[in-house]
């Protein structure tokens, strides 16, 4: 297999002049990123956690917010849960934020408030994995650890011409390989920071800059004329349509919210009482005719385990998550039994702001918000 010959060498092969054209890229372009320059592994820590899953340009907005707000870990670790939520709030997946909650108290529990920058004392804390325990530990303490992200794996998939699936198993370590041979000792901070740059700002996913690379003359998916089919991926999963029914369910100025359960998709997210519909890979399906008032009643009732009434349609949302598309449509209904029980509140529209929900109930939330409660509730 072509993978195993490649592998044969890594030791003892020199990497020196792709790792010196790239820092020397990176000197020349770096991004001005508030978080650079400083070192400052608590800096360096937020950035990290807020860059996953979130573009540069919002990444930089919220770190400014964030730093002028907690300037350091012990204001994080100060600071009630409804702060740092609302800080992060249209970020998304706010497990992240709960976490770095957690992480600055056992931060000034066990390291005086200093954030380490020792990989293993960084992996020791809640939501801090390999990838941000290496950026954190490299970045800011200069230690000699590869980061491999989706940028990474890209540039190298590229370089290297790796014809297999990179996020496979295999792929992953034969990435993984690839980055601890190639990291120039005692440089880790800028290399690291210069191949994550490179790979989000000219080998990018999406019509790379191969007429300005740097690496032109050692790119081997270049030279094979294969750049377009590097990253190899998993061949895409069939496209699945969803409809989801909730109710807003109304007692006089509150609405009804659950906790999700365990075991479930978005585990100890609130969300609306609410059903799916259906769920169908997209191919030839029809969609079946709306639901009775009857029906929908009947399905909210069981859905919120009480009986309601529906009153009127409120907003119909559509929002996609992996290959799942999923249209929300939510109505308005009233309850006879305003009683709160295990797992569930009755809130206002503004406290809401203070609870965390999936992206779909969330752009709902957005809505209802925007309208104000008189509008909502009328
Ligand atoms: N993406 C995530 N972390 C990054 C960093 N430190 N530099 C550039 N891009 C990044
Ligand atoms: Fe990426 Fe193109 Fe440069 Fe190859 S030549 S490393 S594909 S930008």
């Amino acid at each position: 297999m072509t993978a195993s010959k490649g592998q044969e060498n890594l030791a003892t092969k020199s990497f020196a002049h792709l790792t010196d054209t790239l820092i020397s890229w990176y000197h020349q372009t770096r991004r001005p990123l508030p978080w650079r320059g400083t070192w400052d592994p608590y800096h360096i820590w937020i950035s990290e956690i807020m860059l996953q899953q979130t573009q540069m340009e919002r990444g930089v907005e919220y770190f400014n917010r964030w730093i002028a707000t907690l300037p350091d870990v012990a204001a994080v670790a100060n600071a009630d849960e409804q702060l740092i939520l609302r800080l992060w709030q249209g970020l998304g997946y706010y497990a992240r934020a709960r976490n770095l909650h957690r992480a600055a108290q056992e931060i000034v529990a066990r390291f005086d408030g200093i954030v380490p920058h020792h990989y293993d004392d960084l992996l020791s804390l809640p939501g801090i994995g390999p990838y941000t325990a290496s950026a954190v530990a490299s970045i800011a303490g200069n230690h000699d650890v590869a980061v491999v992200d989706a940028n990474v794996g890209r540039v190298y998939s590229r370089l290297f011409n790796i014809a297999e699936v990179v996020k496979s198993g295999s792929g992953e370590k034969r990435v993984r390989e690839l980055a601890e041979a190639i990291l120039p000792h005692g440089r880790a901070r800028y290399y690291n920071e210069a191949i994550m740059d490179f790979g989000g700002l000219l080998c990018t996913a999406k019509a790379p800059k191969c007429g300005s690379c740097p690496l032109v003359t050692e790119c081997l998916a270049l030279q094979h004329g294969v750049v377009d089919e590097r990253p190899v991926t998993m061949p895409k999963k069939a496209r699945v349509v969803e409809k989801k029914l909730i109710g807003l369910i109304r007692c006089g100025n509150r609405f009804l919210i659950r906790n999700r359960a365990e075991g479930r998709l978005w585990a100890g997210l609130w969300d609306f009482p609410g059903t799916l519909l259906f769920s169908q890979v997209e191919k030839g399906f029809v969609e079946p005719a709306g639901l009775s008032r009857k029906r929908k009643e009947e399905l909210l009732s069981a859905a919120a385990d009480r009986e309601v009434k529906v009153v009127r349609h409120v907003v119909t949302v559509n929002h996609q998550y992996t290959h799942h598309k999923r249209t929300v449509e939510c109505w308005l209904c009233t309850a006879d039994d305003c009683s709160d029980r295990t797992d569930e509140k009755w809130i206002t529209l503004e406290e809401m702001e203070q609870f965390a929900f999936p992206a779909g109930a969330r752009k709902v939330l957005e809505f209802l918000l925007e309208r104000g409660f008189d509008s909502v509730a009328s």
